[in-house]
């Protein structure tokens, strides 16, 4: 019944003493109250709960569960604890009526009962429980409004992300296009370089940005011309000093942003063909200068150069246990130890991504 209108205010009566309930039954019903009857502490909590009274008339003294414990269990219970309690007592002493406040009586009422009184008492208390079952309700409201408000902006902000990564992941494959149409070596690459990271025991919140910011890795190679990018031989010196300027290209695209995976995307683009001996290029860094990203990223671009069937590359199926050991020649040279051996050390995962993201076979070549 809780919630619900009603025509008229329920007042439940609760006495061990008949007469007494006559007397507050006949007070009441004359000013349009419906009155329902308790004969003791027990019938008045399971009619309480029941019922949903507006407003519950205790009588103190009655055997069983007296008024005290009855006004202490119906505070108690969130389904009744807010219905007014008016304890109904003959009882004067200051001690009682502390123990009654105690117990969570909101009104007293003395014994015998004067009609004026209870009437005014009951209409005042009814309006008081309406009250506050209206700020209930309305906080109920507000709480439900600010959960669906909240949900809806979670949603919205996980879709704005998943919009910026698949931005990042197509822009990416569109600086790639020209060498590499399917997008699926930055796919593969970008994978690989979250597992080497997982593995090396980084947060889950650095991987997945790892894995965000990866594909940019080549964007600068968008600033390379087509007759050295595009070139079926060798390049000579000159155009591998052109080939070389690509990190600091990408870089440059990517410099200044406040979005961190941006800022991790330029990290990876100016670092990702640093080497370990300090032998690779733009800038030359040895060790730990290259951040951490730059050397996973290596390992990962690498090992997807050396099993991709990209027309430039090694030959392009080489045996897994060939390509490892070539890496493996690279150990403490091209690549961070600690960075290698953790990509050695996931070949299941490893295997799972290559055969995941595939690179579609090549149609035959006409005769
Ligand atoms: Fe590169």
């Amino acid at each position: 019944m809780a919630g619900e209108s009603r025509d008229k205010p329920v007042v439940l009566a609760v006495d061990d003493n008949d007469v007494n309930l006559m007397l507050i039954e006949a007070i009441l019903t004359s000013t349009g109250t419906e009155v329902v009857l308790a004969h003791s502490g027990e019938e008045a909590l399971a009619k309480a709960a029941q019922l949903d009274p507006d407003v519950i008339l205790l009588d103190v003294m009655m055997p069983g569960i007296d008024g005290f414990e009855t006004a202490r269990r119906l505070k108690s219970d969130p389904a009744t604890s807010l219905i007014p309690v008016v304890m109904v007592t003959a009882l004067d002493e200051v001690q009682d009526r502390i123990r009654a406040l105690e117990a969570g009586a909101d009104d007293f009422l003395a014994k015998p009962v004067e009609i004026g009184e209870l009437r005014a008492r009951v209409k005042t208390l009814v309006q008081v429980k309406a009250y506050h079952e209206h700020m209930r309700d309305y906080q109920k409201k507000l709480e439900a409004e600010v959960e669906a408000k909240t949900r809806s902006l979670r949603e919205a902000t996980e879709r704005i992300r998943e919009a910026a990564l698949e931005t990042i992941m197509r822009l990416s494959a569109a600086a790639e296009y020209r060498d590499e149409e399917t997008g699926l070596h930055i796919q593969r690459m970008s994978l690989y370089a979250a597992a080497i990271a997982r593995r090396l025991g980084l947060p889950e919140e650095r991987v997945r940005l790892i894995q965000a910011a990866a594909p940019m890795h080549d964007i600068g190679k968008i600033g390379i011309p087509d007759r050295i990018l595009l070139k079926p031989g060798p390049l000579d010196d000159g155009e591998w000093a052109v080939m070389r300027q690509h990190p600091r290209i990408g870089a440059g695209i990517l410099d200044h942003s406040d979005a961190a995976v941006i800022r991790l995307g330029e990290v990876i683009a100016r670092c990702h063909h640093e080497k370990w001996d300090g032998s690779g290029y733009p800038r030359g860094l040895k060790g730990e200068e290259i951040p951490l990203e730059g050397r996973i990223v290596a390992v990962a671009d690498v090992f997807d150069a050396l099993t991709s069937s990209r027309p430039y590359r090694l030959e392009p199926f080489s045996p897994l246990d060939k390509v490892h050991a070539m890496m493996i020649e690279g150990r403490g040279k091209h690549f961070d130890p600690a960075v290698l051996d953790a990509f050695l050390a996931i070949p299941d995962t490893i295997r799972e991504i290559m055969e995941r993201v595939k690179d579609p076979v090549p149609p035959p070549q006409a005769p």
